[in-house]
C-alpha cells in the first residue's frame, strides 16, 4: 500500500479526488496526511475523510529555508512513500527537492513544457491557443520542467475564461493525478527510472 502526503494550497478539489479514489479498498494507496502552506480551504476534504492535517504558514518563517525544513520534517514525520503537490502554489526549496526526489511529483493545468509557473491558464488564454492540456510530472529543481509522467491535451472553446477553462482542465487532473498514483503504486511507473531516462 502506498502512503500519500498531499500538498495543498487552495480549494483541493484535485486532493479530493485521490482522497475518493484511495477510499476505495481496491486502491493501492492511501493518503496518511494531508498539509498546506496555508490556511487552505481544501484541508476540510481531508478532515471529512478523517485525514490528519498539519500547515506550515509560510509566512511564519524568516526565510524560504527555513519554511522548506520544516516542511519537509512535517512530511517525513509521515514517511511517506510518494509525496504529491496538489496545487501546492509555492516554489519548493531545493534542499525539500533532493530530499524528497524522486518520489514527489506535481499536477499542473497546461501541457507542459507549455506554460509552466503559477498561471497556466490564464498564460495558455493570453497566448491565444486553441487548445492547452493537464499533465503530473516529477517535481526537479526548476519550475515545472520535470519528467512528464501522464498529460492530456484538452481544446480551448470559444468563451473560456480562466475559471471555465481551468474547471475543464481540473476534469482531466484529476483523472491523471488518480492514474498516475495508481501506476506507481503498482509499479507500471518506475519514477526512478523515469527521473534518470
Ligand atoms: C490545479 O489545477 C493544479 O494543477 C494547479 O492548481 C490547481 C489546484 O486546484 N497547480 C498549479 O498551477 C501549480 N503550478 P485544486 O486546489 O482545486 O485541486
Amino acid at each position: 500500500m502506498l502512503k500519500l502526503v498531499v500538498l495543498i494550497s487552495g480549494g483541493g478539489s484535485n486532493l479530493r479526488a485521490l482522497l475518493e479514489a484511495a477510499y476505495d479498498a481496491e486502491y493501492p494507496a492511501r493518503v496518511v496526511a494531508v498539509g498546506a502552506d496555508r490556511d487552505a480551504d481544501g484541508l476540510e476534504h481531508a478532515e471529512a475523510y478523517g485525514i490528519p492535517t498539519f500547515s506550515v504558514p509560510f509566512t511564519s518563517f524568516p526565510d524560504r529555508a527555513a519554511w522548506g525544513d520544516e516542511l519537509l520534517a512535517q512530511v517525513l514525520g509521515w514517511q511517506p512513500d510518494l509525496v504529491v503537490l496538489s496545487g501546492f502554489m509555492r516554489l519548493v526549496p531545493p534542499r525539500v527537492v533532493q530530499a524528497l526526489s524522486p518520489h514527489l511529483i506535481n499536477t499542473h493545468p497546461a501541457y507542459l513544457p507549455e506554460f509552466p509557473g503559477a498561471h497556466g491558464v490564464r498564460d495558455a488564454l493570453a497566448a491565444g491557443v486553441d487548445q492547452t492540456g493537464a499533465s503530473v510530472i516529477v517535481v526537479d529543481d526548476g519550475v515545472d520542467s520535470g519528467p512528464i509522467l501522464a498529460q492530456r491535451r484538452i481544446p480551448v472553446l470559444p468563451g473560456d475564461d480562466e475559471s471555465s477553462l481551468h474547471d475543464r482542465i481540473k476534469l482531466v487532473e484529476r483523472e491523471l493525478l488518480v492514474q498516475t498514483v495508481l501506476d506507481v503504486a503498482n509499479g507500471t511507473i518506475d519514477l526512478e527510472q523515469e527521473s534518470h531516462a
